[in-house]
C-alpha cells in the first residue's frame, strides 16, 4: 500500500517506517535496552480514563491559548529537541522550524541538530518563539560560545537536557553499528561554531577542508557534548551567568526531590521526561513522575512533560495532571518523513485538532477549566 499520512499515530508510523532507510526508523523508533520504558511511557496513559462533564457552554470554539515566559502561544504543543532530522527527510529541521513557526508554537533546537542556528532560525520565521536545547559542553569556552550564538539567533529559552550526558544502551543502534554523529549527521551546530575553529586549529566547513578534517570536527563536537561527563547542580552559575535573566529549563527531570533541587537553584521551570526511553530502561513511564512533581514544584516552577504523546487525549491527561506544556517527539518525525514539511504540518494540525476537540467534548471551554477531576485512575 501507498504511505499516507494517516491520522491515526499507529498508521502514520507503519507508513513512515516504509518510507525510510531501517536504521533511520530504527534510530527514532528505539529506546534503550528491552525497551520496557518506550512501553512504560504509553501504558501510563492507559492508566487514566477522561471523565467528560457535559451540557457547560464551550461554544463556538475552544481556547487552546497559554501563556508561558510572557509570550501568549495559541495551543501548549511544543517541538521536542530532536537532532539529527535530515536522517527523516533531506529538509529536516528546516521544515519542522518552519512548520511550528507558521503555528506560532515553540520550536526548540537540538544541539545534535543537523541544521545549524542560523538556517534553523531563518526557516522558523522573525519573531517566533525559539527555544535552544543544550548538551552541555563539557568546554566552557564552546558552552559560552553555542549559548551566545543561540541568543544572537534569537532563540528565546535554554532547555538543558541533564539525561544524557552519555547515551543509553540502545541496542538497535548498537546492532547496526549504527551512529550518525560519526556520518557527521548532526554536528552542525558544532561545524560553525567559530570557537570550535579556533580549538581545531582549522574550519571544517572551508572550502580547501579536507574530509578527514570534516570528520574531526564532527567527532570533536560529539565527544565535547556527550562526553561521559555529568552535569552538576554546583555549575548552573555558569549557565545563568551567560543566559542572564533568560527562562532556562532542565529537560530529563523524573524525581520530585530533582524539581525542588531545580527550585533551589534558580531554574524557571523542568521538562518531566525520560529521552522517549531513549536512555534508562526500566525508567519509570513519563507520565507516572508527572503529578509528584506538580504537587512539589507547581506554583513555583514551569512545568513541561514529554513521552509518549500520540493524540490530543494524551496532551489532555498531561495538562489535566498539571504539566503547563507538552513536548512531541517522534509523532513529528514520521510525519517529516512524508513529504517534508508537508507531513509535518499534517501532524501537528491533527494534533491540535484532536486536542481542541477532547477538551470540548470533555465540557472545557479553555485549559483553565482542565483539571484532575476531569480524570479518573484505572482500577486494576
Ligand atoms: C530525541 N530526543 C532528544 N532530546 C534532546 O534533549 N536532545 C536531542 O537531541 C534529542 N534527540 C532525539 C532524537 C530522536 C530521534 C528522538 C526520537 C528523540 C528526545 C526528545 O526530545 C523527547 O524527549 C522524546 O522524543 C519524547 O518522547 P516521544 O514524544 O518521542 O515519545
Amino acid at each position: 500500500t501507498t504511505p499516507i499520512a494517516s491520522t491515526n499515530y499507529f498508521k502514520l508510523e507503519a507508513s513512515a517506517k516504509k518510507l525510510l532507510a531501517p536504521e533511520a526508523y530504527d534510530y527514532a523508533a528505539g529506546g534503550a535496552g528491552l525497551e520496557k520504558t518506550v512501553a512504560a511511557n504509553r501504558a501510563a496513559f492507559d492508566k487514566w480514563h477522561i471523565l467528560p462533564r457535559v451540557m457547560r457552554p464551550v461554544q463556538p470554539k475552544r481556547d487552546l491559548s497559554t501563556t508561558l515566559f510572557n509570550r501568549t502561544i495559541p495551543a501548549p504543543i511544543i517541538m521536542a529537541p530532536v537532532g539529527v532530522q535530515t536522517l527523516f527527510h533531506p529538509t529536516g529541521e528546516r521544515s519542522t522550524a518552519a512548520v511550528f513557526g507558521q503555528e506560532g508554537l515553540p520550536y526548540t533546537q537540538s544541539t545534535a541538530s543537523s541544521t545549524g542556528f542560523a538556517n534553523v532560525a531563518a526557516a522558523n520565521g522573525a519573531g517566533n518563539p525559539r527555544w535552544y536545547q543544550l548538551y552541555w559542553p563539557s568546554d566552557d569556552d564552546l558552552l559560552r560560545s553555542y549559548l551566545t550564538t543561540a541568543k544572537k539567533s534569537g532563540f528565546e529559552v535554554l532547555v538543558v537536557t541533564v539525561d544524557t550526558w552519555d547515551l543509553g544502551w540502545r541496542t538497535r543502534d548498537l546492532d547496526r553499528g549504527f551512529f550518525p554523529f560519526i556520518n557527521g549527521v548532526g554536528v552542525q551546530i558544532g561545524l560553525e561554531d567559530p570557537v570550535a575553529h579556533e580549538k581545531l586549529g582549522f574550519d571544517p566547513l572551508a572550502k580547501n577542508a579536507t574530509e578527514e578534517q570534516k570528520q574531526m570536527a564532527a567527532l570533536y563536537h560529539t565527544i565535547v557534548t556527550s562526553r561521559g561527563v555529568s552535569p552538576v547542580w554546583e555549575n548552573v552559575g555558569k549557565l545563568r551567568e551567560i543566559w542572564g535573566d533568560a527562562p532556562i529549563l532542565l529537560k530529563g527531570v523524573q524525581s520530585a526531590e530533582d524539581a525542588k533541587l531545580a527550585m533551589k537553584y534558580g531554574l524557571d521551570g523542568v521538562i518531566v521526561s525520560n529521552h522517549g526511553g531513549r536512555q534508562i530502561d526500566g525508567a519509570v513511564g513519563s507520565l507516572d513522575a508527572l503529578p509528584a512533581i506538580v504537587e512539589a514544584v507547581k506554583r513555583n516552577l514551569t512545568i513541561g512533560f514529554d513521552g509518549g504523546i500520540r493524540s490530543g487525549a494524551d496532551i489532555f491527561k498531561a495538562l489535566a495532571l498539571g504539566a503547563d506544556f507538552v513536548q512531541v517527539g517522534r509523532p513529528v518525525l514520521w510525519g517529516l518523513a512524508h513529504q517534508g514539511e508537508k507531513g509535518v504540518r499534517h501532524v501537528l494540525k491533527s494534533l491540535l485538532a484532536d486536542l481542541e476537540i477532547t477538551v470540548g467534548l470533555a465540557g472545557c471551554a479553555s485549559l483553565k477549566d482542565m483539571d484532575r477531576s476531569l480524570l479518573v485512575e484505572k482500577r486494576g
